[in-house]
């Protein structure tokens, strides 16, 4: 592809109201509390490039994007955004965007770059450079340990497999409290374990492997990496306290995508959503929250062959009480052993697809909300840590004064429907502390890499050189709402 030429054209934003704006109107921040995060999330290896640079070791996904036929069109991460060297502008447009938070992941093989022993200390200073421009900015930092990118050398002594992650996990967590203790409030300790159990059982993210019983057994040792990490933080900061952004709080990022049977009175319908759902989300969520797996998740690890080793005491350390929940959220999805009333049901709601084929439902944020409060926590609040679509009709066009202009209104018609159901659990009394969109910038998308465009502006990740960023119309449509 070659280079967008925007040059009479990039962030001509005086004034500029896309026209879809009126259509979705009618809720702005101030229906939120006044203390609310509004943030633009982001991980290590989707945005910061320099994958070469400065001491920083491989991680699965240098090493597995290179594996041909893994990642679209054989993309690797190894320039994205180039975030590592463009920091200091891509946070000044969050700032300018009117966010007031920024949720980032540290990459531990930029940190520790074997994943165990010497620290690499260019990188560490990257990532104070980066947070001390975000206080400047008043970007409140929410910081995840683990967004996918596992240290090459570790997965070469097993990675997940290896129960050892633990405490590898557990020193590198250390480090990061230790060195960030007194400027990052928020800290995540994985980002939505199910890309292990990908990774792991199914071949399609990093590292590449191929067995559930891996799946099984990486879910249950990073599980167990995760309860450490809440030890660890404990160790550093002291005993749990209420949540409060005067000083530190720790929690974990699940993804909630809840299956729906399509025809609600039909067993097989409902026996395939509910096996989806022990796989999707409960088998994160039970451990964490009620130190047990559960029945159904236990009888299918049977059943097939993947029952991970437990050993006495695993359970409850995985249960570390948190102080707060990070929530992912996209959709939901619609299961049915027959395809087609899938559709019907889809269609049956309002013919509610988008541009990308997947289905418009908002009300997802508010199910998983109900969904939390009713089978796992009432007592800590949630931070919503992603919401975003892609593909949205990402093609610039010229508007009457020659300057491009990305109208991906589908992408407005998403956050708007989101945000209106968030308001609503909040008028229904959710507790809910904040909201991140995914994302700023078009990124390195896991296997999709450069083709799925999430971001809020329009870049060219893994360019070389200099890459324009043109806002999007959803970007101009966030930034009136957060005034
Ligand atoms: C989430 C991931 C994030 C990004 C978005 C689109 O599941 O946490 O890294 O890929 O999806």
């Amino acid at each position: 592809m070659g280079k967008l030429d925007l040059s009479t054209a990039a962030n001509r934003d005086d004034g500029y109201i896309p026209a879809s704006a009126s259509l979705y109107s009618g809720i702005s921040r101030h229906d939120f509390p006044e203390d609310f995060l509004w943030g633009i999330a982001t991980s290590a290896a989707q945005i910061e490039g320099a994958a070469f640079e400065d001491g920083k070791g491989l991680e699965i996904w240098d090493v597995f994007s290179r594996i041909p036929g893994r990642t679209f069109g054989g993309q690797t991460p190894d320039l994205a955004c180039d975030y590592y060297h463009k920091y200091p502008e891509q946070l000044a447009m969050m700032k300018e965007l009117g966010f007031n938070s920024h949720r980032f992941s540290f990459s531990w093989a930029r940190i520790i770059p074997d994943g165990t022993g010497p620290v690499n200390q260019k990188g560490l200073d990257f990532y104070r450079r980066a947070v001390d421009k975000m206080l400047e900015l008043g970007l409140t930092p929410n910081a995840t340990l683990y967004h996918w990118d596992l240290p090459q050398g570790l997965e070469d002594r097993g990675g997940f497999l290896n129960r050892d992650v633990v405490n590898w996990y557990g020193e590198y967590a250390t480090l990061l409290f230790e060195t960030f203790k007194n400027e990052i409030p928020l800290w995540v300790t994985f980002n939505e374990p199910i890309a292990t159990y990908v990774g792991y059982a199914l071949g399609a993210f990093a590292p590449g492997r191929r067995l559930e019983k891996f799946g099984r057994q990486a879910n249950h040792n990073l599980l167990l990496a995760h309860g450490e990490g809440v030890r660890r933080f404990r160790d550093v900061f002291g005993e749990k306290k209420p949540y409060d952004l005067s000083h530190a709080n720790i929690g974990i990022v699940v993804d909630i995508w809840h299956h729906h049977p399509a025809r609600p009175d039909n067993p097989d319908d409902v026996r395939i959503a509910e096996l989806e759902n022990e796989k999707a989300y409960r088998s994160y969520l039970n451990p964490v929250f009620k130190g047990c797996y559960t029945d159904a998740l236990l009888k299918y690890m049977e059943e097939t062959g993947s029952m991970p080793e437990i050993r006495p005491g695993d359970m409850e350390s995985i249960c570390e009480p948190l102080d707060f929940f990070g929530l992912n959220c996209y959709n939901r999805v619609v299961d049915s052993a027959e395809p087609s009333a899938v559709k019907e049901e889809i269609e049956f709601r309002g013919g509610n697809y988008m541009d990308n084929g997947q289905e418009f439902y908002p009300e997802a944020i508010y199910d998983a909300l109900h969904n939390l409060r009713d089978n796992y926590f009432t007592d800590i609040p949630v931070i919503i840590t992603e919401n975003g679509t892609f593909n949205c009709g990402e093609t610039p066009v010229p508007d009457e004064n020659g300057y491009m202009r990305v109208h991906d209104t589908t992408r407005i018609r998403y956050l708007h429907g989101f945000l209106t159901c968030l308001k609503k659990a909040i008028d229904d009394g959710f507790d809910v502390r904040g909201y991140n969109v995914w994302t700023l910038l078009d990124n390195f998308e896991w296997p999709a890499a450069y083709s799925y465009k999430f971001g809020l502006v329009k870049t060219e990740p893994g360019a070389p050189g200099e890459n324009p960023y043109v806002k999007k119309d959803s970007a101009f449509w966030f930034k009136r709402f957060l005034e």
